[in-house]
């Protein structure tokens, strides 16, 4: 008898042709809720953490030094935050004591994701004042990453033959340094997030306001390369690394309320919402320069989020950032990328891609998917009802 193999590609295809139900977030919260249950069910004696699927098709859960640990505790604090169901305190409380130790950790820009996401949101949920004691530790160890002389927080420690690499995801951290800020009463963690994001908008930018993915800095501060890592080629435009800097000003925006920060993001919405390759369902190809390859679901969760708070900030766009997040997140919760109960190693959504140039997780689920998908939801019922997002 003939095989038929169904393809990603194919998959997708189809999927085209599978018109998205409306949104019901109670329904989906609730469904990514019970999806990370199943998740801690079958990690038994672990503190490993979610992270994605490997090439067997079986789980990849990383060490909590891995740049997305917070994410995993993150998605079950944002359920517990929305169901208010104690068992969701209960593993989420679980899942972010294992963090403990990255406090510490200076090896790393992605502090901010890591400890913010995690601890962050269980002591805005909690105020366990242990949480808090960790974060500032935590917000310390990514401030020792910044070079005055330079201007920016040095991403990783080298990139090829460059020793100051930035890339375009730092300025998800910066959110980390604010609150740092308004928790001690110490300026210097908002003067570094303000010194950084004013630094990325003058040399990670080009024209069309797409991003480069990495620029690598000489000790003077000024420019040595503009390159990429995860993205297709230097002058591509990563998708991910597009919706890391539309969420990054966007909170940019919300923190200082600097009109040069909102400008920016509305600028990197609208290159990404313009873009003749987005596709219908408004899910980008994981780069915008290879139209008909993977999908990127994490980095249409991370817009969809992005432009519901921006939505806020925005009159004249409101709608259009509205409507295109909702498109968004309808698209993630139809068959095409939501998986069924107790698949995908028990993670919300399928088809992202960590890093194709790397050969590394194509067309794989990723815990930061959920994480901002949720995270989108739980913003698309609030300013659906007309509440503000953030005071
Ligand atoms: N921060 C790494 C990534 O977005 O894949």
């Amino acid at each position: 008898m003939k095989k038929y193999v169904i393809t990603a590609a194919a998959t997708l295809l189809m999927a085209a042709f599978t018109a998205p139900t409306a949104l019901n977030v109670r329904k989906e919260v609730t469904d990514a809720g019970r999806q990370l249950v199943l998740a801690d069910q079958a990690r038994k004696g672990t503190d490993r953490i979610p992270h994605s699927t490997k090439p067997d098709g079986s789980a990849n859960d990383r060490e909590t030094s891995w740049w997305t640990s917070g994410f995993f505790p993150g998605n079950l604090w944002y359920v517990y935050e929305y169901t208010k169901d104690p068992k969701y305190r209960k593993l989420a409380e679980k899942w972010t004591a294992p963090l403990e130790k990255e406090q510490y950790n200076t090896r790393t820009h992605d502090l901010g994701f890591m400890l913010y996401c995690s601890y962050g949101n269980g002591y805005r949920l909690t105020k366990n004042p242990k949480y808090r004691d960790i974060m500032i530790q935590g917000a310390n160890s990514l401030a020792s990453r910044f070079d005055p002389k330079v201007g920016v927080i040095k991403s990783w420690d080298k990139f090829g033959t460059y020793n100051y690499p930035v890339i375009i995801d730092n300025m998800m951290n910066l959110e980390f340094l604010f609150w740092a800020s308004k928790a001690t009463g110490d300026p210097s963690f908002r003067k570094i997030a303000v010194t950084h994001a004013d630094n990325t908008m003058k040399n990670h930018f080009r024209a069309d306001n797409s991003s480069f993915h990495v620029v690598c800095y000489n000790p003077d501060g000024s420019v040595a390369a503009q390159k990429t890592h995860q993205g297709a080629a230097d002058e591509s435009a990563w998708a991910r690394g597009q919706a890391w800097g539309l969420y990054g000003y966007t909170v940019m925006y919300r923190e200082t309320k600097d009109k040069r920060y909102l400008t920016q993001a509305q600028k990197i919405a609208d290159y990404f919402l313009s873009h003749s390759n987005l596709p219908e369902d408004k899910i980008p190809y994981w780069d915008f320069n290879r139209p008909n390859e993977e999908r990127d679901a994490s980095a249409g969760a991370i817009t969809a989020s992005a432009l519901l708070e921006l939505s806020q900030y925005s009159k004249a766009k409101q709608k259009t950032y509205v409507q295109a997040a909702e498109k968004m997140l309808q698209s993630l919760s139809s068959a095409s990328y939501k998986a069924k109960l107790g698949d995908n190693n028990q993670f919300v959504l399928q088809h992202s891609v960590g890093h194709k140039p790397g050969k590394s997780e194509i067309d794989v689920p990723l815990v930061y998917a959920d994480y901002y998908f949720i995270e989108g939801l739980m913003r698309y019922e609030k300013v659906k009802a007309g509440k503000r997002l953030f005071i």
